[in-house]
Order: structure tokens, then C-alpha cells, then sequence
């Protein structure tokens, strides 16, 4: 079974050819983040355009360096929600217009699924069910990996993703967009104990997340200290801020791991690559007995085999889409 997978909900282009649903044969990513990077963030209007004008390449790109043709594909998979709603319109309108050309089968993939397959590809012997805490630029989710393709959402951010928060700190420093990679390199060189950073307590759900408030303090000391002329340690805040975002992930983790008996724990995302959360948690369930999974660094961004992944696991669930499907900017992981 061949599926092409392909991604335009933000900044990345990018299409996939999966091979029973876990073997990548092609994975090509056009990246847009050097133009974005000239705003401090995407400009979705010019996210858009560049989707419109790179899908087509990409896709011949990856149908080539998998060695097939359209007519050899089983289905077309394709993000359809949550994201930027005009990037999203890109990739939807472009599969559909494949689907109807091939007569082959349009496969609807949420993008948080998506992530979440990405350790599927990197761990051949994952299987449902299991715990999954996803962290990207837009997202923070505890979810029930409860199938393949059966959800249940157990914990979300009440305000800032923790992709947003480390973006937004480093943006305060002066690091270019998006951040979180700059925050990461700075905090090997860092104190992660130099700054005393808020560790929010959310009242009413317990595995639910804020990190406004981590944000609001780190913009705040760094427009005091500018304004007194002080100059701050950025490998120090840096690792501060990482030691605390990575906290604050491992413990609610761990806590619903613990909570809803589940010993297996799976992390996804674009923060997935952030070497202090895969550290702090990856210890955490080891001192637990909890078994952990986490996708290899090339499949944490955003990535058309993910998917293809998820849309070949749709495929066998015979979750399919017709000519009316369209592209949605906000859309529960409980309601697909
Ligand atoms: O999943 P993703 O590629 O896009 C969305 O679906 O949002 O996530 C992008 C986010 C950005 O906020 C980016 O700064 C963050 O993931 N990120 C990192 C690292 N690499 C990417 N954050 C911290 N450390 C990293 N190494
Ligand atoms: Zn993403």
C-alpha cells in the first residue's frame, strides 16, 4: 500500500510517499522559514503564495525519489485542519484536484494526528494504546492514543502553545524567528538554575497547561533590565526558560501517565526536538518504569510522512474524504 502525504497547514511545503504505513520511501520539505524570518513570524498571506507556488514541485519531488508514479499511489493523504486557514486551502485544493485526476481516494489527515504518527515511523514496535503529550508552535495536548485513529484529549493549553512561549522569549532576546531552536543551542552553555521562573498552576483540570505567565515574566525582566542598561545572561535565561517549559511538560505528563494507568508514554511536535524535553522527560519515565517514545529530529517539524502515516492508518480505518472537504483552522483532536 503506497499513500503520498501531503502538508501545507503553516510554513512548510511538503509532501511524502509511505509504504504500508510505516516505511518512508520519499519525504521532500520546501521550507519558507528565511522569508517568514524578516516579519519576527509567518505572514500567513505570503505562507500562502509560497504553498501555491512550491506543491506542485514538491510533490513530483517525492513522487520521483520514491520511484513511482500517481498511478501506482492507493490514496491521496492530506492536512485538512487545524492550521493557517489559506496554507491549509493550498494542500486541500491541490489533493482534491489529484484525487479527482488519479480517480483515486482523497484521505482527510488532522495535523496533530500527523504528528503523533511521526514516532510510528521512528519506532516500529508502537502500538496503541498510549499517552501522548504533542508541543508545537500552536498546540500543547495530553492525549489518549486510544487507536490508531481514535483520540481523546485530556489536557491543552488554556493560553500560549509551548512552541509560542519559547518563540516568544527568544524573540524578546533577539533571536531570530522561530526561537525555540536558538533557546535550545544557547542552554547547553547555560545555568538552568540562574532564574526562577513561574511554573503555573491551572485551577479547575489538572492536566490542562498555561504558559503566559512564564512569557509575560521573561519579556518583563528583559524590558526592566534594558531599561536599567543591565545586560543579562542569555545562555543562563536560555537554559531557565528550558529547564521550566521541560518541567512543566514532564510533570503534568507524568502525572496523567500516572493518573490514567498508562505506561507508555509518547512525545510529538515541533518542540519534540528540544533536547531539554526529551532529556527531563525521557529520565522521568525511565525513573517510572514507563516505556517512552519519541520521533528522531528530522520527523519533529512539520513533514509530509507523518502525513502519510496517519493517512495510510485512515485509509485502513476507511476514513476517507469526498469532493466536498474543506479546510478547517481549528478543529479538536475529539472530534475526528
Ligand atoms: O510542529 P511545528 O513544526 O509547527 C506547528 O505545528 O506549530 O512546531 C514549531 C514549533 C516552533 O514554535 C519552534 O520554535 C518549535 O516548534 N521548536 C523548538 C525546537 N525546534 C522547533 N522549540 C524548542 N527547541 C527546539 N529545538
Ligand atoms: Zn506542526
Amino acid at each position: 500500500m503506497l499513500i503520498l502525504g501531503i502538508e501545507s497547514s503553516c510554513d512548510e511545503t511538503a509532501a511524502s510517499v509511505c509504504e504500508d504505513c510505516r516505511k518512508i520511501r520519499s519525504s521532500v520539505i520546501s521550507t519558507q522559514i528565511e522569508e517568514h524570518k524578516k516579519y519576527g513570524g509567518v505572514v500567513p498571506e505570503i505562507a500562502s503564495r509560497r504553498h501555491c507556488e512550491n506543491i506542485l514541485g514538491v510533490t513530483r519531488q517525492a513522487l520521483d525519489s520514491a520511484g513511482v508514479t500517481l498511478a501506482d499511489i492507493d490514496g491521496i493523504a492530506v492536512t485538512y485542519a487545524p492550521g493557517l486557514i489559506g496554507a491549509l486551502l493550498v494542500g486541500v485544493n491541490f489533493a482534491k484536484a489529484l484525487a479527482f485526476a488519479s480517480g483515486k481516494p482523497l484521505i482527510p489527515v488532522h495535523h496533530i494526528a500527523g504528528h503523533i504518527a511521526a514516532n510510528y515511523i521512528t519506532h516500529s514496535g508502537l502500538k496503541p494504546p498510549y499517552l501522548c503529550i504533542v508541543a508545537s508552535g500552536a498546540h500543547t495536548h495530553l492525549i489518549e492514543v486510544l487507536d490508531y485513529t481514535k483520540f481523546h484529549v485530556v489536557g491543552r493549553t488554556r493560553d500560549d502553545a509551548a512552541g509560542e512561549c519559547f518563540d516568544k522569549c527568544a524573540r524578546a532576546m533577539g533571536f531570530p524567528y522561530p526561537g525555540g531552536v536558538h533557546i535550545d543551542k544557547m542552554a547547553q552553555n547555560g545555568d538552568s538554575s540562574a532564574f526562577r521562573l513561574p511554573r503555573p498552576h491551572v485551577a479547575g483540570s489538572e492536566f490542562d497547561f498555561s504558559f503566559s505567565g512564564l512569557k509575560t515574566t521573561v519579556v518583563n525582566m528583559l524590558h526592566h533590565a534594558e531599561q536599567k542598561g543591565e545586560s543579562v545572561d542569555k545562555n543562563n535565561l536560555s537554559a531557565s526558560i528550558q529547564h521550566t517549559i521541560a518541567g512543566i511538560i514532564t510533570e503534568k505528563t507524568i502525572l496523567a501517565a500516572e493518573s490514567l494507568g498508562y505506561n507508555k508514554v509518547a512525545l510529538a511536535g515541533g518542540v519534540s526536538a528540544n533536547t531539554g524535553v526529551r532529556a527531563e522527560l525521557s529520565q522521568a519515565c525511565a525513573e517510572r518504569g514507563i516505556e517512552f517514545f519519541m520521533p528522531e529530529i528530522q520527523l519533529c517539524g512539520d513533514n509530509g510522512a507523518m502525513i502519510a502515516c496517519h493517512g495510510s492508518y485512515n485509509f485502513l480505518a476507511g476514513i476517507t474524504a469526498d469532493e466536498s472537504l474543506n479546510a478547517v483552522a481549528t478543529l479538536s483532536m475529539d472530534n475526528i
